[in-house]
């Protein structure tokens, strides 16, 4: 009885301690070998930290990563690797995994090559994993600009919604995740000229572009990640409800929500 009440001590010793790295409602995700894989189809740009919990280090980057991935969620995924766990000794033996704690960029799932952050600080990390999302954005300097874009099938355009230096993070995390299935453009329309040519009020920040039709449909929601991914999931999959809206419907936008 002493050595089986022991034994089962020893068995969950390391997931409880593992568990402890990350406060209880963290955006931190575990993940391990099938897991990994499915996360990395997604094409997002995600973050991975390589930790064991055996080392003061570990614990110390984990508790960083866990702030990070409160400023980045929803728009960049943070994910945990448990290096002590024999099932992800393969995970863990990455090239990119050298030296623990080890926080990895993944710019695009599985699509582009991972880049280590050199970051130890929560706000560090934030700041550079920003600024290293792939830019699939094309910006319109120009009024002129939208017309020949917008011949292109299938299109998303950002109205009224960026500095041509600095394309909001929304944006390009959405371009970058969509990137080859829907176009994505910004034109920062400072003065509300190109607004006042297509006839739209000034608050419009997205338009869509169906193909096939050159009359912008604009967007109703709210400005987040969520329900745009939603409405551009529904695009993809042909059940978004765009017909109607391009007849000359009036839809309102909520000029409160930031791109
Ligand atoms: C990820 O991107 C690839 C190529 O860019 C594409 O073929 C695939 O459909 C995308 N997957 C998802 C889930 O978006």
């Amino acid at each position: 009885m002493k050595l089986l009440s022991q034994l089962f001590v020893l068995a969950l010793a390391p997931s409880l301690a593992f568990g402890s790295l990350f406060s209880a409602s963290s955006h931190v995700q575990m993940l391990d070998s099938k897991s990994f894989k499915k996360a990395m189809k997604t094409n997002q740009t995600s973050l991975v930290v390589y930790v064991t919990t055996s080392s003061g280090h570990c614990r110390h980057m984990a508790a960083e990563m866990d702030q990070a991935s409160e400023k980045l969620h929803p728009l960049i995924p943070t994910y945990a690797v448990d290096c002590d766990n024999e099932k992800n000794k393969a995970l863990c033996a990455e090239e990119w995994v050298q030296k623990l704690p080890t926080v990895t960029l993944f710019p695009r799932g599985n699509t582009l090559t991972p880049t280590i952050c050199p970051e130890r600080k929560a706000a560090g990390v934030v700041k550079w994993t920003s600024s290293h999302i792939p830019d699939y954005v094309t910006q319109l300097s120009n009024i002129d600009d939208i017309e020949s874009w917008k011949e292109k099938a299938s299109s998303i355009f950002a109205f009224n919604a960026a500095t041509l230096m600095k394309v909001p993070l929304l944006w390009r995390v959405l371009a970058n995740k969509y990137s080859g299935r829907l176009e994505l453009a910004a034109h920062w329309d400072e003065h509300g000229q190109a607004a006042n040519d297509l006839g739209l009020d000034s608050n419009t920040k997205v338009l869509i572009y169906p193909a096939g039709d050159s009359r912008p449909v604009k967007y109703e929601g709210t400005t987040k990640y969520e329900p745009l991914t939603k409405f551009f999931d529904s695009i993809l999959d042909g059940t978004a409800d765009i017909g109607t809206a391009s007849e000359g419907q009036k839809l309102s936008d909520r000029p409160d929500d930031e791109l």
